[in-house]
């Protein structure tokens, strides 16, 4: 299957690291959390202060006994101001952090047991995939109230976010919620600077990405000598975007060939506009019973249900 994607181009356009690929990755889920903490990464204050600030409405249409699924919580830095409006309001609830990335999950989990133990919030870890989680949502019988927070549902182009919202709802009971969190920032130079294509740091996170598809291709056909990382915004839809482009002819022993000028592309973010996001909801289906979002900001919660 991943030969299968760095062969063939994905969309009529290049072939496509999947995001699982890097995020499967433990030096890449190191690099991440330190990135996400540089100021300029507007992504995690933003998202944090909104947070912060809307937390006790969000919270106040949290069901008890709810089961509470972070999809992809990072380093669970984020949904700490959530849990910590619904301690104050007693709400009992279980929580799992589901992430492809068990170091992650670790992580996340020793933050938080720590802040909640003697409180009405029980924590557990879910490691798997968005699709494996998919397949054990149904299982649950409480209310379920499906977080994910910094774009890690919708990040897809616009058929395939459709698609993947479509199949989050048909795991959804009348009663369940999900919290989205959107990217909605249109401004190309806080943009730029979040992703700080000059850093090394996010070089040496999507070239380790490529390193570990080494790692389950059996086959050491990436070399950092080889490639040359570019990155780029594009603008319809709106979304950063980084690319490793072959320096010279490129041959493997698993039947990967590429030729000087040839293109990978992968780690993509797409900033989708509220209106567009609004259209997604409504295409699928899902209605939305609350948005909030920074003043002067461009990130977004979306509080939507069946
Ligand atoms: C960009 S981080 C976002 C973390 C956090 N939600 C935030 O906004 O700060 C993406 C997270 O989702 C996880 N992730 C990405 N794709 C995944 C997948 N297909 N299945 C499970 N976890 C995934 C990653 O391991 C990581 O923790």
């Amino acid at each position: 299957m991943l030969l299968e994607q760095l062969r063939t181009a994905r969309d009529g356009r290049f072939p496509f690291l999947p995001d699982t690929v890097i995020w499967n990755s433990d030096k890449c889920a190191e690099l991440w959390t330190q990135l996400a903490l540089r100021p300029e990464y507007y992504q995690t204050w933003e998202e944090i202060a909104l947070l912060e600030k809307n937390g006790t409405e969000i919270a106040k249409h949290i069901r008890p006994g709810s089961v509470l699924i972070d999809l992809g919580p990072g380093d669970t830095r984020k949904v700490t101001p959530l849990l910590n409006h619904i301690e104050k309001l007693g709400i009992p609830v279980t929580y799992y952090a589901a992430d492809i990335s068990r170091p992650l999950i670790e992580r996340g989990l020793r933050n938080l047991v720590p802040r909640y133990k003697n409180t009405k919030i029980k924590l557990l870890g879910l490691w798997g995939t968005f699709d494996d989680v998919l397949n054990w949502v149904p299982r649950v019988s409480s209310p379920k109230f499906i977080m994910s927070l910094g774009s890690s549902l919708l990040n897809n182009r616009w058929n395939d976010a459709l698609a993947e919202l479509q199949q989050w709802k048909s795991v959804m009971q009348p009663h369940d919620l999900m919290l989205v969190g959107i990217d909605s920032e249109m401004d190309h130079d806080k943009i730029r600077k979040s992703y700080h294509p000059e850093n090394d740091s996010l070089a040496e996170l999507i070239r380790a990405g490529f390193s570990c598809s080494n790692r389950i291709l059996e086959c050491d056909w990436y070399r950092d000598e080889n490639w040359e990382l570019t990155w780029r915004l594009d603008k319809e839809p709106l979304m950063s975007g980084f690319a490793l482009i072959a320096k010279h002819e490129v041959c493997t022993q698993v039947g990967l060939q590429f030729a000087t000028g040839d293109r990978i592309e992968c780690y993509e973010s797409i900033k989708y506009t509220p209106n567009e996001v609004r259209e997604q909801f409504q295409l699928t289906g899902l209605n939305v019973k609350s948005t909030w979002n920074t003043p002067g900001g461009g990130m977004y919660e979306y509080l939507v249900s069946l």
